[in-house]
């Protein structure tokens, strides 16, 4: 689907989002055939910038990071809709300006009138902005032409700091209009969970309580934090990505099957299985947080997070969170959802596995199955995207033996298609007005209720146990599973 004519403002055009996934994304898709023709995109900071400055940035970021091959004639059709409007949050003259800068965009390239504002910007600002487009008549909606706005997280650091932005934003634009970023539902492999369950026989029968013993979700990033101190000190891994992210794909793995694929019925499948979910407790016993010290990384000495610049000395923000979370339904009573996250691991690895129960009896000698685990079922979201089933089989011999095995499917082996980035797909279901990949208020408030708790325990804590750079976090995340006599993967 190519999206109908249009433009976009970008508020914080100076930020690494930007550069690195917004400017290509957009490149990506006029390369693609995607966009209009009369696309236009408008730039709006406090640089004293002008509109061929503004061009030369997109340009560079497009360079380094687009997909797609660079195609001089795509970008000089594309570049002749750039705009930049300079000017603060606070600042009635450039809002002003930014009007006119639209009005005459809607003129020379068509866009009809219809626009998205992209506020890639702290939620701090977002007040600010928001009373702006509406004091300035952006945001006001007409039968003819839509008006839209895409926020991205943090949607605020807990629920009544969550409920208050989406009020400030909510009178200013009806939710039909909002469009909140979490980019994990972008991706490929994690639209893929719902195709994998209910477009097959084979899984659903066993996707509950009766045969699943737990299922462990796991996002590993092996960067650190240097240069992110001004947004994630005081934040930490649970408010970062387990609260969005990983509650999604918690969500998507639990839900019922949706009536229709339809955003309502979407939304209503999803907030069903988030209300009925939980932190575990107790937190001492069922939770698990850390904060990476230096070590070695791929061959390379790496600092910890306390020498990497713009962390207070004694700062308590964790670099590694995990927590137990129970689904209270009868398809998932009594089955443990394990959630981890971690900066600085062992390597890069976003997965959900779940990890069935043994089978209830094994009529084989008790040496032949010593190499036997329990069967899994596991998405690898990334990298090396795919689903990997592990099973027992037979070891080739004279003897009845049995080792657990693989079988693998590889997106790279299977499908000639790429796969668009998770911003490109985003931003084009933007400007299509397709809201189906986009949390609503009550989901981002329920994800917020749901780890409130804990974040209040831990604050109430010491600081988070250490771990070295290049490990698998923490030795109390071990012990956390250990104490149920499970352990975590090792991806
Ligand atoms: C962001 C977090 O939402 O996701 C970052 O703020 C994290 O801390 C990033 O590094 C990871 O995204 P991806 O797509 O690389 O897994």
């Amino acid at each position: 689907k190519i999206a109908g004519p249009c433009g976009l403002v970008i508020f914080g055009v100076t930020g690494d989002l930007s550069r690195k996934k917004l400017m290509p994304a957009i490149y990506d898709l006029a390369n693609r055939g995607l966009l209009p023709p009369g696309f236009a995109l408008t730039g709006f900071a406090r640089r004293d910038w002008e509109s061929q400055d503004f061009g030369q940035v997109v340009l560079d970021a497009v360079k380094e990071h687009a997909r797609t091959p660079f195609r001089q004639e795509v970008w000089d059709q594309l570049a002749e809709g750039f705009r930049f409007v300079s000017g603060s949050f606070d600042d009635d003259e450039a809002f002003d300006n930014l009007v006119a800068t639209i009005q005459d965009l809607d003129r020379v390239r068509g866009t009809g009138g219809n626009h998205a504002f992209y506020l890639s910007i702290p939620p701090g600002a977002f007040p600010v902005v928001c009373r702006q487009l509406a004091r300035s008549g952006l945001s006001a909606q007409n039968p003819d032409q839509w008006r839209r706005v895409v926020i991205e997280k943090p949607f605020g650091h807990d629920l009544t700091s969550a409920r208050q932005l989406n009020k400030i934003v909510n009178e200013v634009f009806p939710e039909d209009s909002v469009f909140r970023i979490d980019h994990y539902l972008g991706k490929e492999t994690v639209q893929n969970i719902l195709a994998l369950r209910f477009a097959n026989q084979l899984f659903e029968p066993i996707w509950n309580a009766n045969y699943v013993d737990h299922v462990q979700i796991t996002m590993a990033e092996d960067i650190g934090l240097g240069g992110r101190a001004g947004y994630y000190d005081g934040i930490g891994a649970a408010r970062d990505v387990i609260q969005n992210h990983l509650l999604q794909l918690l969500a998507l793995t639990a839900m019922e099957e949706p009536v229709s694929f339809h955003p309502g019925d979407l939304h209503a499948e999803k907030i069903k299985v988030l209300s009925a979910t939980t932190a575990a407790s107790p937190y001492d016993e069922t939770t698990a947080r850390g904060q990476y010290v230096g070590g070695w990384q791929g061959g390379q000495k790496v600092p910890g997070l306390l020498e990497e610049g713009g962390f207070a000395k004694d700062s308590k923000t964790e670099t590694f969170a995990a927590m137990q979370m129970d689904v209270n339904t009868r398809r998932w009573a009594g089955v443990p959802f394990y959630l981890r996250t971690g900066k600085r691991l062992g390597r890069r690895v976003t997965e959900i596995a779940v990890v069935f129960k043994q089978a209830p009896h094994l009529p084989f000698d008790s040496t032949a199955t010593e190499e036997l685990g329990q069967n899994a079922l596991v998405i690898r979201v990334q990298p090396d995207e795919g689903v990997t089933m592990r099973f027992g089989s037979k070891v080739p011999g004279n003897t009845m033996e049995v080792r657990d095995v693989t079988m693998d499917f590889g997106y790279g082996h299977a499908f000639t298609e790429s796969s668009p980035e998770a911003y490109e797909r985003l931003l084009l279901d933007v400007l299509l007005g397709e809201p189906s990949l986009f949390p609503v208020n009550d989901e981002v408030e329920r994800s917020w209720e749901i780890i409130d708790p804990v974040l209040k325990q831990w604050a109430s804590k010491g600081v988070p146990e250490k771990y070295r750079a290049g490990t698998w976090g923490p030795t109390s995340a071990d012990e956390m599973m250990a104490r149920t006599g499970r352990h975590w993967r090792r991806p």
